[in-house]
């Protein structure tokens, strides 16, 4: 049965209170990006067809170089015919939308260039135009600080909303490099602006998918009764990436798989995953059991990270049928980079739900296939009956959680083979959201701006939940110490990493699950 035949009666809206979203501007700063063109843009035109928006807005691109209102729009317009996720883009919405696209040239070190700003934002002849602003700093990480300073000596941006409409920060990833950065870096917004006027992107948390793991936990309880140490043996997170860094080198170089990657989207979906149920949908109460989980992840010694962490590199190898470069010839990336494209995790939690079952995080470049997964094993039947004969062939039963693509949910067990002889093999059931509910799944950044307009912090991070994912990254980094990458973490590109990963699960007699496709 799919969702046009179920009863709608039995269909829950909970989002109908949703707060409204007022008139208001938005300015995008260092608007010239691939991100704006990419990704902003195309979400923000899909929330203007799907009549998201607020009943008045205006969309100000900030950037230093030299354009008119209207060439911003034609190159919006070229760059939304490659991105969008639906096409032909319509014209009749593209019009329409396009008239609220303003360009402001400047310099974001530059007091007048805000002067400029905030005569364009007063031209619109609105109050709400005027008072209620989206900043989203789309800038490279140094200049966040400096942005800010700027807005508030411009009196654009206030830290006690009222009366002076609202003003709100989005702020791209990376935050900071580490926990010291981090905290450098909300000690400067928090100077100027209150921990709720800031939204901290992570655009795993705008996927549907991720969102459903709270849903598909909490509202479901089969599931639930069976998510503790009792009944699962342990847990593996692939989020594995068929492209290598391109042409991102320079960026990568400073980052690292366990910064882009770990730091961030693995943590938190790690924290979906495992959280304790929050009291309420408040955001606030989600947010405590974040941080509360993963305070709760054992602190990694150097002795551990030896243990427990695999970090790899890939070198040239075919991927896709075609041979592709090293890392360390890649552009930009040095040529004796240390630098991880690969890292595996093994994590433990100390609470009483999950102590003694390893989660094993993986997240790669160039690895056969772009997928995203998290897989629930459970533990295997008792030495017995079926398993007596088939020993280790048995399966044991598993959840898989399909995040991208294909998205999807599959419970793996056995089952006999039809005949006379007595065999015995893995079957699945399978929820496809594509089936269930047809093809359409808005991108991640349209449902996180629509909540920065609307002022729900729920899929943003918390202050003191990126504080707490540095210091596990740190620690991680402090555990490698600048040692040079041994032969054993290299892998070919095109393969699903180093060997040192499939000894990780060996140790514990687990082996990795490779994501498997199904329609
Ligand atoms: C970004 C990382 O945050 O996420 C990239 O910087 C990575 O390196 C990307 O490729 C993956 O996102 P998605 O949505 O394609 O899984």
């Amino acid at each position: 049965m799919n969702i046009e035949q179920s009863d709608e009666s039995q269909v829950c809206n909970i989002s109908t209170e949703r707060k409204p979203v007022e008139p208001c501007s938005i300015v995008i700063f260092g608007a010239s990006g691939d991100l704006t063109a990419r990704k902003l843009i195309p979400a923000f035109y899909h929330l203007a067809k799907d009549k998201q928006l607020p009943p008045t807005y205006r969309i100000i691109g900030f950037a230093r170089r030299d354009k008119t209102d209207e060439s911003w729009r034609q190159e919006l317009r070229t760059a939304l015919d490659q991105f969008s996720r639906t096409k032909p883009v319509d014209e009749k919405v593209w019009q329409e939308f396009a008239a609220n696209l303003f360009y402001c040239e400047g310099d974001l070190t530059d007091a007048a260039a805000y002067e400029k700003l905030e005569k364009k934002l007063a031209s619109f002849s609105s109050a709400p135009l005027r008072k209620n602003l989206l900043f989203y700093l789309a800038t490279q990480p140094s200049q966040f600080g400096a942005v800010i300073e700027q807005l508030h000596n411009a009196k654009l941006l206030h830290k006690d909303i009222g009366a002076r409409g609202w003003q709100r920060l989005v702020i791209e990833k990376p935050f900071g490099h580490d926990l010291a950065s981090a905290r450098a870096l909300n000690a400067e917004l928090t100077r100027f602006a209150q921990e709720r006027q800031v939204c901290r992107i992570d655009h795993y948390l705008g996927k549907e998918t991720v969102q459903n793991i709270l849903m598909f936990r909490f509202s479901n309880s089969i599931f639930e009764r069976l998510w503790n140490r009792d009944s699962i043996d342990h847990v593996q997170i692939t989020v594995s990436e068929k492209l290598g860094v391109g042409e991102r080198g320079g960026y990568y170089e400073e980052a690292g798989a366990l910064r882009d990657m770990v730091q961030n989207h693995m943590l938190q979906v790690l924290s979906l995953v495992t959280m304790e149920p929050p009291v309420s949908l408040e955001s606030e109460s989600i947010h405590n059991e974040k941080v509360k989980l993963m305070q709760s992840i054992r602190h990694l010694t150097p002795d551990d990270v030896a243990h427990q962490i695999v970090r790899g590199q890939y070198f040239a190898g075919f991927a896709d049928g075609q041979l592709r470069p090293g890392y360390r010839q890649e552009l930009k990336v040095k040529a004796d980079s240390n630098v991880e494209t690969y890292v595996a995790l093994k994590l433990l939690i100390d609470n009483w739900r999950w102590a003694g079952v390893p989660f094993y995080l993986r997240t790669g470049k160039y690895l056969p296939q772009s997928a995203s997964e998290v897989r629930i094993q459970f533990r295997p039947t008792p030495r017995v009956l079926f398993a007596a004969e088939c020993g280790p062939k048995l399966d044991a039963n598993a959840l898989a959680l399909r995040l991208q693509p294909n998205e999807g949910i599959s419970l793996h067990f056995n089952g006999k083979i039809p005949g006379m002889s007595v065999g015995v093999r893995p079957v699945r059931m399978h929820f496809s959201y594509d089936a269930e509910f047809g093809a359409y799944t808005p991108e991640a950044y349209e449902r996180l701006l629509l909540d920065a307009i609307a002022g729900d912090a729920t899929l943003f991070i918390r202050r003191d939940e990126v504080e707490t994912a540095w210091q596990i990254v740190d620690s991680i980094r402090a555990g490698w110490d600048s040692k040079p990458l041994t032969n054993r973490e290299f892998y070919a590109a095109g393969t699903w990493g180093p060997v040192a990963a499939d000894d990780l699960l060996a140790q514990n007699g687990h082996v990795w699950h490779e994501p498997q496709v199904i329609k």
